[in-house]
């Protein structure tokens, strides 16, 4: 049979990345193009100890329907953390275990966004969230980023220019694929521009846990008075991204159409998993885990920023990630990066092209992604030599083409 595909799913363009994947499938290949955690941060034996206490103790009840709000005991324990950690009130806000930040991304569009309404969003920005911007048929509006956050003077402007923005999405710490921390002024700014423009905020936070250097800045949902911010968390990044848990954080007002979403969706995300992660900070030291995953990604990050440094181009600029899990360089202002990575392909080295995380896909990037958190030290210092000494070659080349 021909298949005639749906507008909301063959209106999205997410094959560069997969396209590019392909082209690095050589198993010698080094992959700085991924975006895993680190596997030697996910705690196995502890999670091996917790599945099997609870599937001899309490099988039945793990293997149950669920609640589509989420389990409980882990419900209350977040609610606990965010309110001591980022004062989060819980009379006003509700806190719903979802599945994953992708599924944050997902049911918050599927409440509040209608077909051709506009959602703002930082360019670039995670492919995976403007992917499903777009398959709600959302017009996408990017608002460059700077080494400090949006660029406020465009975000204003973009806000004027759409009179029908529903949402406006931010990564505030340690975006994804920049790298870029948001500060608290802009934080601020961005919170009182949506204010003004009534516009909805949806800050995605999945690393947000994974500081390795810098201060700590408060969420933007730390300062929301009035319940525009909706706030999405991961246990990806800080658990096992295969557990697909993350939390939403939400004006109360929305708990019924939520829940409805939810249900409509997936019915409740996995109870053995969302027990496990109650069970490990109950029975284990969180904060211990997290400070060693920090201390793997600060290593790595180091190591990364060390050798392109000592390896790349004078006018390839980089900033330096305060945590999470990329960073992102720049050719020099008008160089197109994705011939640039297709030649870093051909010589064994994998990264992602910053067009892939562009709203207007059209558009030209000369920034390329490179993830850290998953090449081992040796492939580090490989791959970027490899990918310096190109820089060195191409920028000759193409200088002034
Ligand atoms: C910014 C951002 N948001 C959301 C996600 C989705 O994460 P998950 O669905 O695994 O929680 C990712 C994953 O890489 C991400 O980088």
């Amino acid at each position: 049979m021909d298949f005639p595909i749906a507008n909301r799913i063959s209106g999205v363009h997410g094959s560069m990345i997969r396209e590019l994947f392909k082209l690095g499938a050589d198993p010698n290949t080094i992959s700085f193009g991924g975006g895993n955690p680190a596997s030697e941060t996910f705690p196995c034996e502890a999670i091996e100890a917790i599945a099997s206490d609870v599937l001899k103790t309490q099988p039945v009840s793990m293997l149950q329907y669920g609640l589509s709000e989420g389990y409980l005991p882990l419900r209350r324990r977040m609610k606990a953390y965010l309110a001591q950690k980022e004062g989060i009130d819980f009379d006003k806000n509700e806190l719903f275990i979802l599945s994953g930040g992708q599924q944050c991304a997902d049911l918050v569009t599927k409440v509040l966004v209608n077909e051709g309404d506009v959602i703002l969003t930082e360019e670039p920005a995670f492919v995976g969230c403007l992917n499903t911007f777009r398959s709600y048929g959302a017009k996408l509006v990017g608002v460059p980023m700077q080494a400090d956050g949006m660029d406020l003077a465009a975000l204003e402007a973009a806000l004027q220019a759409n009179p029908n923005a529903k949402l406006l999405y931010t990564i505030p710490s340690f975006q994804n694929p920049t790298g870029i921390t948001t500060t608290l002024e802009k934080r601020k700014a961005v919170y009182a521009l949506c204010q003004r423009y009534n516009v909805a905020i949806l800050e995605d936070n999945p690393y947000g846990e994974l500081r390795f250097s810098g201060e700590t800045v408060p969420t933007i949902k730390s300062m929301d008075v009035d319940g525009r911010v909706l706030y999405a968390g991961s246990f990806s990044k800080v658990m096992a991204p295969a557990f697909r848990l993350g939390f939403l954080v939400f004006d109360k007002s929305l708990t019924a159409p939520i829940t409805v979403a939810k249900q409509c969706t997936d019915v409740h995300s996995n109870l053995l998993f969302q027990h496990i992660c109650d069970a490990y900070m109950e029975q284990y030291d969180f904060e211990e885990h997290l400070n060693a995953s920090r201390a793997v990604y600060r290593r790595k990050c180091n190591l990364m920023l060390d050798a392109m440094r000592r390896c790349f181009h004078p006018e390839v600029t980089f900033g330096q990630p305060e945590g999470g899990l990329f960073v992102m360089a720049f050719l020099p202002e008008g160089m197109d990066s994705q011939p640039f990575v297709r030649e870093a392909i051909a010589r064994g080295v994998l990264c992602v092209p910053g067009a892939a995380f562009l709203a207007d896909e059209s558009k030209v990037s000369n920034g390329f992604r490179l993830n850290f958190s998953t090449p081992t030290d040796e492939q580090i210092v490989k791959g970027i030599e490899i990918l310096g000494a190109l820089t060195h070659e191409w920028i000759a080349q193409n200088k002034g083409v």
